[in-house]
């Protein structure tokens, strides 16, 4: 027997539950499920399998999917690890992560060395890889403004690609990873560019209210980062103990005349300037006025401190979320005449 199939057989499972690898805890099975730690692995693994890009999902944490069905398909856990420093240039230091790295232990890494940027970030869930593929954000920053470059293994050729911020084409929640480039590279590692001396950002209010809370007056990144952690514990769900994938939607953009309409009814409505003729309006916001914060329908619901997070009490089906969803969506265009766009991976 040629040893390629023992290989296979070694290396790829079968009829795996996603349970675990999906923060919303879905209980959906892949038809095939492999893990790589090294780029060999990975390699091996994609040059074994008969496959199509179509058939090909790549985990990092599982943090922004909702599993609707079983997956016919390939599975790839990615668990690269490893975390260096190097090289300190002028105020920057360049540090590099392997993508299959938890996003949060990166974070504290860079708390560890004193290394400023990425303290906002704090506790989102989701791996290193993950990050740049919809370009995370929270509390006024987004990876882009502490990105460098990334690495990546192209799977019809296997060749390494590095992209530089340019490259990635990051927008709100968005990469060239979920758009033309889509299936078509595994990211096997991110560079990010911190300061020793960062501008700390906490214009964010409730940043300030918490660090005002808690007595300080002079901050330090460690600080904020507490800072950040303690509001994200106080609104957003543990997914240890919910499921859930985070906002569910994104924050959407309307122009200015429209959100004129609407203040005429409702004069509180929060809004953030986007350019000379549009706004970004808080999704979250809008469907607590619709009526669906806390809401609960037997085992999956909405959130009742953040009504952008929807969540599995246990046991729920993805497509019974996906249906909420699509009630959320069609009653804030109703109310409000908006439209909102998932921001989750629906597969
Ligand atoms: N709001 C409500 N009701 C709610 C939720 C929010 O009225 O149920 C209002 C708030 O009072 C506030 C506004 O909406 O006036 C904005 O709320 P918040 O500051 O909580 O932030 P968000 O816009 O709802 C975004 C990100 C979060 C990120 C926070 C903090 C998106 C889709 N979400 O939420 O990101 O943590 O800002 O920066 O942009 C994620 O992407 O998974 C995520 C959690």
């Amino acid at each position: 027997m040629p040893s390629f199939v023992l290989d296979r057989s070694r290396m790829i499972q079968k009829n795996i539950s996603l349970k675990p690898y999906n923060t919303f805890g879905l209980d959906v099975t892949a038809s095939h499920f492999a893990t790589f730690s090294s780029l060999d692995e990975l390699n091996q693994i994609l040059h074994l399998t008969e496959t199509n890009e179509s058939q090909l999902l790549v985990l990092g944490g599982g943090s922004n999917l909702l599993l609707t069905k079983n997956f016919e398909g390939l599975v790839l856990k990615n668990e690269l690890h490893g975390i260096s420093i190097l090289k300190t240039e002028n105020e920057f230091t360049y540090v590099k992560s392997a993508a299959g790295e938890v996003w949060h232990n990166f974070v504290l890494f860079c708390i560890e060395n004193n290394l400023g940027g990425v303290e906002n970030l704090s506790l989102i869930p989701g791996s290193v890889g993950a990050a740049p593929m919809q370009n995370i954000g929270a509390y006024g920053i987004e990876i882009k403004d502490v990105f460098h470059e990334l690495e990546a293994y192209e799977i019809a050729t296997g060749k390494i690609r590095t992209f530089n911020l340019t490259e990635c084409k990051f927008g709100y929640r968005e990469s060239v990873f979920k758009q033309e480039l889509k299936n078509q590279y595994v990211i096997t590692s991110v560079t990010f560019r911190l300061t020793k001396n960062p501008k700390l950002n906490t214009s964010y209010g409730a940043i300030n209210d918490e660090l005002q809370k808690q007595g300080i007056s002079n901050p330090s990144i460690k600080d904020v980062s507490n800072a950040v952690i303690a509001i994200r514990k106080s609104k957003l769900p543990d997914p240890k103990e919910i499921g859930n994938s985070g906002s569910f939607f994104k924050n959407p953009v309307v122009l200015k005349s429209h959100l004129e309409k609407l203040k005429v009814t409702y004069a509180d409505i929060p809004s953030y300037p986007v350019d000379e003729t549009h706004v970004k309006l808080a999704a979250g916001w809008l469907i607590e006025k619709a009526g669906w914060k806390g809401k609960t329908i037997g085992n999956y619901g909405v959130h009742k401190n953040q009504a952008l997070v929807l969540v599995n009490y246990g046991g729920a089906h993805g497509s019974d979320i996906f249906k909420l969803s699509e009630d959320i969506l069609q009653s804030v265009k109703t109310k409000f005449g908006v439209e909102l766009e998932r921001e989750v991976n629906i597969l």
